[in-house]
C-alpha cells in the first residue's frame, strides 16, 4: 500500500480530569490505517480502545484531553475547525457501535435514523437517501427494504438492527469506518454473518477499517494487521497471520492461551491478576505485574515499540523469552 494513509496517530495520549486529579487513559499510541485495510484494535476491558476511537472522530467527553498528533488523508484532525470536524465526521468517517439498541431512538422509525444525518449533512436529499439506503439493504440480503423503514428499532432483531447500523454507517459512503466491537450483542452464528457483510463492504468499497474487540482470534479472523492494547498502550502491532500465529509479547501470548479452543481440549492458562488502565501503572511495563518473565529492569523502565523481526512489540525481554511463550493451540 502506497501514498498517505487514511488516519494515522502519532504519539497519541489521551487524558481525563481536572488538572488536580488527571488520569492518563492513553499514551504513546501510533498506529496507521490505510484504503482497503483492516486493523483489528485488540485488549481487554479498559486498555483504552474505546477512548481512542473517540479520540479519532474528536467525540471524546469535555474533561478529556487528546496529545500527540491524528492525521486523516495528512490533515490534522486535532486542528480540524467546527466546519471541517463536522464535514470530516459526516463524510469521511462512520462508527458502528457495540450496542445499537442503545444509539437508536425507541420512539423514530428505522427509516428516519438510517436517513438524518445524510439529509442533515447534506450529503443526500430525503428521496435519494432513502432509495440508496434500500439498495444497500439489499445489497447486504435485507429482504423487504421499503417495509423496514417503517420499522422501529424494537421490531428488529439485534442481528438485523445491528445490519441497520452498517447501513447507516455506509451511508455517506465514508472512507475509513472505525467498529466499536460491533458484534459483541450477537450470537455467535449471527456475528460471523454480520462480520462477513462488514468484510465485504469494506472490501468492494476500499475503505479502511479499524475494528475494535476484545476477542483477539475475532479479530484475527477478520483483519490484516492487528495492534494489541494493554493498559493504554499498544503493546504490539503487526501483520494478522505473524502476531497471531506467533504472538511475541507476554500478554498477547497470554491472550491466546486463554481463550477455549474449539478444535483442542486444552487447560486453559488465564493471565493472572487484573488488567490494569494506563493511570494505574507505575513507571515500568504497564504489564509486568502479571508477566512471570517481568525482572526489575521490566519494573523501573517502560518499554516502548521496538521492531523485532516482522512487527513492532514493547517487551524488553523478547529476545530471551520468545522461545518459552505459549504458542496458540492449532490442531
Ligand atoms: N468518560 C470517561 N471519563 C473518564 N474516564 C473514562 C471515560 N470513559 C472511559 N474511561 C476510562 O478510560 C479507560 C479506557 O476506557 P475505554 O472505554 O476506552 O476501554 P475499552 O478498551 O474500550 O474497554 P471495553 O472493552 O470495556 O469497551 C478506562 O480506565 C475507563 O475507566
Ligand atoms: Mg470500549
Amino acid at each position: 500500500m502506497t501514498g498517505t494513509p487514511l488516519l494515522r496517530m502519532h504519539d497519541v495520549g489521551i487524558t481525563a480530569g481536572d488538572r488536580r486529579s488527571k488520569r492518563t487513559l492513553v499514551r504513546g499510541v501510533d498506529l496507521t490505517v490505510a484504503a482497503g485495510e483492516t486493523m483489528g484494535l485488540v485488549g481487554e476491558s479498559g486498555s483504552g480502545k474505546s477512548m481512542l476511537v473517540k479520540s479519532a472522530m474528536r467525540l471524546l467527553p469535555r474533561h478529556a484531553e487528546t496529545s500527540g498528533r491524528i492525521e486523516f488523508e495528512g490533515r490534522s484532525v486535532l486542528g480540524f475547525s467546527r466546519r471541517e470536524l463536522a464535514a470530516y465526521r459526516s463524510r469521511d468517517v462512520a462508527l458502528i457501535h457495540q450496542d445499537p439498541r442503545a444509539h437508536t431512538n425507541p420512539l423514530r422509525t428505522v427509516g428516519d435514523f438510517l436517513v438524518e444525518g445524510v439529509v442533515a449533512g447534506r450529503l443526500l436529499g430525503p428521496r435519494e437517501a432513502r432509495q440508496r439506503a434500500c439498495e444497500l439493504m439489499t445489497s447486504i440480503g435485507i429482504t423487504d427494504p421499503e417495509h423496514r423503514l417503517t420499522q422501529y428499532p424494537h421490531q428488529l432483531s439485534g442481528g438485523l438492527l445491528q445490519r441497520m447500523m452498517i447501513v447507516a454507517a455506509l451511508l455517506p459512503s465514508p472512507k475509513l469506518v472505525f467498529a466499536d466491537e460491533p458484534t459483541t450483542a450477537l450470537d455467535v452464528t449471527v456475528q460471523s454473518e454480520v462480520m462477513a457483510i462488514l468484510r465485504e463492504q469494506i472490501r468492494e468499497r476500499n475503505l479502511g477499517l479499524l475494528f475494535i474487540s476484545h476477542d483477539l482470534d475475532l479479530a484475527a479472523a477478520v483483519t490484516d494487521s492487528l495492534a494489541v492494547m494493554y493498559a493504554g498502550t499498544v503493546v504490539e502491532r503487526g501483520a494478522t497471520t505473524e502476531v497471531h500465529s506467533r504472538p511475541l509479547h507476554p500478554y498477547t501470548a497470554g491472550l491466546l492461551a486463554c481463550r477455549p479452543s474449539t478444535t483442542a481440549v486444552t487447560r486453559l492458562q488465564p493471565i493472572p491478576g487484573r488488567p490494569i488502565s494506563a493511570y494505574e501503572a507505575g513507571p515500568g511495563c504497564a504489564f509486568a505485574a502479571r508477566c512471570r518473565f517481568a525482572t526489575e529492569e521490566c519494573r523501573q523502565d517502560r518499554p516502548r515499540l521496538r521492531t523485532v523481526e516482522d512487527r513492532l512489540v514493547a517487551c524488553h525481554r523478547v529476545e530471551q523469552i520468545s522461545a518459552e511463550l505459549p504458542q496458540a493451540v492449532h490442531s
